[in-house]
């Protein structure tokens, strides 16, 4: 689609339904009813960066920092390997105690399960991220969160748009399957940039794209400002979907966060993956980006079968691959 086709779908409320069927039309004939699983372990939340958005910002020094350690990284990947999960993303704040060697000790033990694993541990050189994939990295996500330069900068002091955009480039030369998506509700966020984003993941060729709403966190910059928008959310990740028609798109936990059904209408609007988290309830509440926060009280056994026994309600599968991107269609 032209950026003005997806301004004037992205303005027009009257034919959402259209576009969440459709988006679900182009999701079956594409990647078929099977749901990946990722299992989510988020490994620690320490971060020194300063995203105005995220409560694991550094200068946040209300929150409770954790770090997990290796052999406790190793044991909640055993248990969901056990469980079934085919893939494992390893999810942190930017935290300089796990340097490339860490980090390759840690890939190393975990591909020995014959699983895809997923890195989202923010911005690396080429080097570190072309290391990764020599370890056996799957998979790498970044989200872009704002292809609106300006606002951008507003949001990362101290960081650079132009280096967020060249991690990404850099993953797709390295052979990742790569990952990025964006925060919808940034204060000042136009609706021409949501569709400048659309755009860019179409450019990038991304193979997979995480959308999620902005919800507002207490000990933040952007405390005050206003939450995104479930709707609005879904319409961005539904126009993602028909664009891009054979990518995989989860149904984020922040989706889930605004509506109690968020996970199950975004996976009958396009999405097709969910990320339930693997580890224990005693890190979970800390790990908090945003407040409110789903699963905070619940053990991975729980969230399995939670999340299957919706997955299956609505008449779909659970797959049992390690769910590459489907380039065949
Ligand atoms: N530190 C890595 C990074 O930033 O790429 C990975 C972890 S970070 C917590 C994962 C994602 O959380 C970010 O890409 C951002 O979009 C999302 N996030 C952070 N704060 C948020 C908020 N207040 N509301 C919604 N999503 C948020
Ligand atoms: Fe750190 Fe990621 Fe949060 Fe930014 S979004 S403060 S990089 S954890
Ligand atoms: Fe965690 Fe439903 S997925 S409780």
């Amino acid at each position: 689609m032209k950026k003005q086709e997806l301004v004037d779908i992205l303005l027009d409320n009257t034919k959402n339904d259209w576009l969440f069927k459709e988006a679900d039309r182009v999701r079956r004939e594409n990647v078929g009813d099977e749901v990946h699983l990722r299992g989510l372990i988020e490994f620690s939340n320490i971060c020194k960066r300063q995203c105005k958005y995220c409560g694991l910002r550094s200068s946040n020094k209300e929150i409770e920092r954790y770090r997990i350690l290796k052999e406790e990284i190793l044991l909640y990947a055993k248990k969901a390997v056990e469980m079934g999960y085919q893939t494992l993303v390893l999810q942190s704040g930017e935290d300089e105690y796990y340097d490339t060697d860490k980090m390759i000790e840690i890939i190393r033990e975990i591909k020995k399960f014959d699983i895809a694993l997923t890195l989202s541990i923010g911005e690396k050189t080429y080097e570190e991220f072309k290391a990764f994939k020599e370890a056996g990295v799957d998979r790498y996500l970044i989200r872009i969160e704002t292809t609106d330069e300006k606002l951008y900068q507003e949001m990362h002091p101290n960081a650079s748009f132009e280096n967020r955009v060249q991690c990404l480039y850099n993953l797709k030369s390295l052979g990742f399957e790569t990952g990025s998506g964006c925060l919808v509700g940034l204060p000042n966020q136009t609706i021409e940039s949501l569709a400048d984003d659309i755009l860019f993941f179409k450019e990038l060729d991304a193979d997979m794209i995480g959308i999620g709403p902005f919800i507002p966190h207490e000990q933040t910059p952007l405390k005050d400002a206003p939450k995104g928008d479930f709707w609005l959310a879904l319409k961005v990740m539904a126009l993602t979907r028909i664009n891009l028609p054979n990518i995989n798109i989860p149904a984020t936990t922040a989706m889930e966060t605004l509506n109690p059904n968020g996970r199950i209408i975004a996976l009958q609007s396009g999405a097709n993956v969910v990320m339930p988290n693997v580890t224990s309830k005693e890190y979970r509440a800390k790990y908090e980006i945003y407040p409110g926060k789903i699963c905070i009280n619940e053990n991975p056994e729980q969230c399995r079968g939670c999340i299957e026994a919706k997955i299956k309600s609505i008449g779909r599968t659970i797959s049992q691959t390690k769910g590459f991107r489907n380039k065949l269609s």
